[in-house]
């Protein structure tokens, strides 16, 4: 683990519209097809768990989840490059499950590109399962790529 993350606390918080230029920036960064801040704003206006990750002064990480009739979705979860690989993802993920939970929702769904090594075992390690895949479900670099439907019951 680096000497930063040790030394500095992860700190999550609610997403604030005054963080979207950070937000988007680790967003650019870390996806190949990444949201437009208006997509960001969007998310904001409509009431969906938006959340930061802040290490020291800076925000290094984000989730975004929607929460309603007792299922949630988490739309995006994404930590900068380089803060990667230093358990934030996990702790990010961890946090939104429990947010989920105290919201009464009962499953967690999200959607993975098929090639997405790391997220994928991120997933898998927390307890998710494969329920579905949507074929060329995501513009790529040369076409489409699928999308594996995750699921995870929380009760
Ligand atoms: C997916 C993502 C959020 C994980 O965040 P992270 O901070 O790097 O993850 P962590 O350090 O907490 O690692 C958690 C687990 O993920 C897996 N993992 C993370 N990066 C990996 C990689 N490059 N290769 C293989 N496994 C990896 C490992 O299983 C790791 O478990 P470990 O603790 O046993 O090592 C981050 O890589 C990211 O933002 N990627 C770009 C955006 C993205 O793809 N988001 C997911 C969209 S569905």
């Amino acid at each position: 683990m680096s000497a930063v993350v040790q030394d500095l606390m992860p700190f999550i918080r609610p997403m604030r519209a005054d963080d979207l230029s950070e937000v988007i920036e680790v967003e650019g960064d870390a996806y190949s097809h990444p949201w437009s801040e208006g997509i960001m704003q969007d998310c904001l206006r409509v009431g969906y768990s938006c959340w930061v990750c802040e290490l020291g002064d800076r925000i290094v990480g984000h989730a975004v989840m929607s929460v309603a009739v007792g299922e949630a979705h988490l739309l995006n979860i994404c930590v900068g490059p380089r803060w990667q690989g230093r358990g934030l993802g996990r702790r990010l993920l961890r946090r939104m499950l429990r947010i989920a939970g105290q919201r009464n929702a009962d499953t967690m769904f999200l959607e993975v590109r098929a090639g997405n090594d790391g997220a994928l075992w991120l997933y898998e390690s927390e307890g998710f399962g494969e329920i579905g895949r949507r074929r060329g479900y995501y513009p790529a670099h040369n076409g489409r790529e699928d999308a594996i439907v995750y699921a995870k019951a929380l009760f």
